[in-house]
């Protein structure tokens, strides 16, 4: 049995996905099982359970062969966090998976480390860190940003002005990789005791700026208007002042700012070369596909 912490993702619903087909057993946890209209529902057990919450993850895990974490707490709201969920959650869920006997595979970013400026990279170093000294035989997987999320962003801050929003200057080239790519990765890895000790990095064949991202959703959706833009300025008086009372908007406004200037550019190619057969998702095909 597999179970699948953040299995109503994004990536998530995606790997359950790949998995059920598979023909493998699995289980989604979720804080609301209301709330999970999973595309997988019927062929897939459903739990309720909380990374923040010890006895759930007990009940969770019972019975489990494999752990997958793909959750994180970087938009909040309150009471969930990078430290609450991407470090201290996935430090129960690890005590977990130990209790039961399970491995474990942990979805983590790009760039993780205990000096990042953005909070979430550090607190997925410091899970991998609790993880790598559990003892839990684990395989990390850290990815580059969710092209997906990306454009569906743009595509929402559309909506009213016909002009997408991109926060700071949007002149930072950044690597994108799509959730699809990201999947057959985790799939992999999930099925391969091999990996166990290992962590892989994956980004997509773009790395481009916000600014050509936003020019590429407007023509894909026919518009031909330029972003709006979020100045610099205005990202760090709201981690200032909005983001004293709200830490979810200051993390955002923090994050945002560092990805304005920090070298976010990757080469993905070592990871292809390793597993010939993984999807190379370009953000042309992603468009290409939406089109159809
Ligand atoms: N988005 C990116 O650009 C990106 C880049 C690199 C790596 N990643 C990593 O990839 C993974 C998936 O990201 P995503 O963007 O697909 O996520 P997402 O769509 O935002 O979904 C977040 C998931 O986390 C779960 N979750 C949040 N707080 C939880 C808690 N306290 N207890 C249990 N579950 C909780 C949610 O489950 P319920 O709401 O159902 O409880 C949901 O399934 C994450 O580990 C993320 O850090 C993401």
């Amino acid at each position: 049995m597999i179970l699948v912490a953040g299995g109503t993702g994004r990536l998530g619903t995606v790997v359950v996905r790949r998995l059920v087909d598979r023909g493998l057993a699995v289980r989604v946890m979720t804080r609301d099982p209301a709330r999970a209209a999973h595309p997988a529902a019927d062929q897939v057990q459903l739990v309720t359970g909380d990374v923040r919450d010890r006895e759930s993850l007990v009940r969770a895990t019972a019975g489990v062969d494999i752990v997958v974490s793909a959750v994180h707490g970087f938009v909040g709201p309150r009471g969930i966090s990078p430290a609450t969920v991407d470090r201290d959650g996935n430090a129960n869920l690890v005590d977990a998976a130990r209790a039961a006997g399970a491995d474990f595979v942990l979805m983590s970013t790009v760039g993780a480390s205990s000096d990042s400026p953005i909070e979430l990279f550090r607190m997925k170093h410091a899970a991998e860190h609790y993880a790598a000294a559990s003892g839990v035989s684990t395989t990390v997987v850290r990815a580059t940003a969710f092209l997906e999320l990306w454009i569906e962003l743009l595509e929402q801050t559309a909506t009213r002005s016909g002009r997408p929003l991109v926060f700071g200057r949007g002149e930072n080239a950044i690597n994108f990789v799509s959730v699809v790519d990201v999947a057959a990765l985790v799939e992999r890895v999930v099925t391969a005791p091999m990996t166990r000790g290992e962590i892989l990095e994956i980004g997509g064949p773009d790395d481009l700026t916000f600014n050509e991202l936003a020019r590429a959703v407007q023509a894909a959706a026919g518009r031909t208007s330029p972003p709006r833009h979020v100045a610099p300025a205005t990202l760090r008086l709201m981690a200032a002042t909005i983001g004293r009372m709200k830490p979810d908007l200051g993390r955002q406004a923090r994050a945002a700012l560092v990805m304005d200037h920090l070298d976010l550019t990757f080469d993905a190619t070592p990871i292809h070369d390793i597993y010939q057969d993984l999807p190379f998702t370009s953000l042309a095909d992603l468009l290409d596909q939406s089109r159809v």
